[in-house]
C-alpha cells in the first residue's frame, strides 16, 4: 500500500503535469497526451476538458463518433466544435490526424485541440504527423 508520502507526492506530480498540459494549450494548437494505458490520460484530459480549458468531448471507444471519424476524417473534424478533446485519437484512423493538422494550418490560434492516445506500436503511424 503506497505511504500517505507517496501518495502526497503523487498528487504533487500528476498538479505539475496538469499545470503543463494548461500550459502548453495555451500557446500550441494541438496538445497530444501519449503514454501507456491505465496511466490516467482521459481522467486528466478530461478534468481539465471541464474545468481548466472547456472542450467538446469526443471518445472514440464509443463507436458512434468514431464511425463517422472513419467514414469522413474531414468532415468529421469539421463538423467538431472547438476547442476539442478527442481521446483514443489513434481508433480514428490514419486521415484523422492529417485532417486536423489542414483545420489548424488554416487557424493558428491555441489551444484547439487536446488528444489522447495509447502508446502501443499499432497507433505510433497513425498518429505521426506527416
Ligand atoms: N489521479 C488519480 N488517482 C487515482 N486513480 C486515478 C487517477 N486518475 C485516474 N485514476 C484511475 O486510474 C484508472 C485509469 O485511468 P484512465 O484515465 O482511464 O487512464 P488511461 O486513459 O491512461 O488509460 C481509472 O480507474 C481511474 O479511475
Ligand atoms: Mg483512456
Amino acid at each position: 500500500m503506497p505511504s500517505f508520502a507517496d501518495q502526497a507526492a503523487s498528487e504533487l506530480y500528476r498538479q505539475s503535469e496538469r499545470e503543463a498540459i494548461v500550459e502548453a494549450l495555451a500557446t500550441t494548437r494541438v496538445v497530444f497526451l501519449l503514454g501507456a494505458r491505465q496511466v490516467g490520460k482521459s481522467t486528466l484530459a478530461r478534468q481539465i476538458a471541464k474545468e481548466e480549458h472547456s472542450a467538446t468531448v469526443v471518445d472514440f471507444d464509443d463507436p458512434t463518433p468514431r464511425n463517422a471519424a472513419l467514414d469522413d476524417p474531414v468532415g468529421f473534424v469539421a463538423g467538431l466544435e472547438r476547442p476539442a478533446f478527442i481521446d483514443e485519437v489513434q481508433r480514428g484512423g490514419s486521415d484523422l490526424v492529417p485532417a486536423i493538422k489542414s483545420v489548424v494550418d488554416r487557424d493558428q490560434s491555441a489551444g484547439q485541440f487536446l488528444l489522447t492516445g495509447s502508446a502501443n506500436r499499432s497507433a505510433a503511424p497513425a498518429c505521426s504527423i506527416p
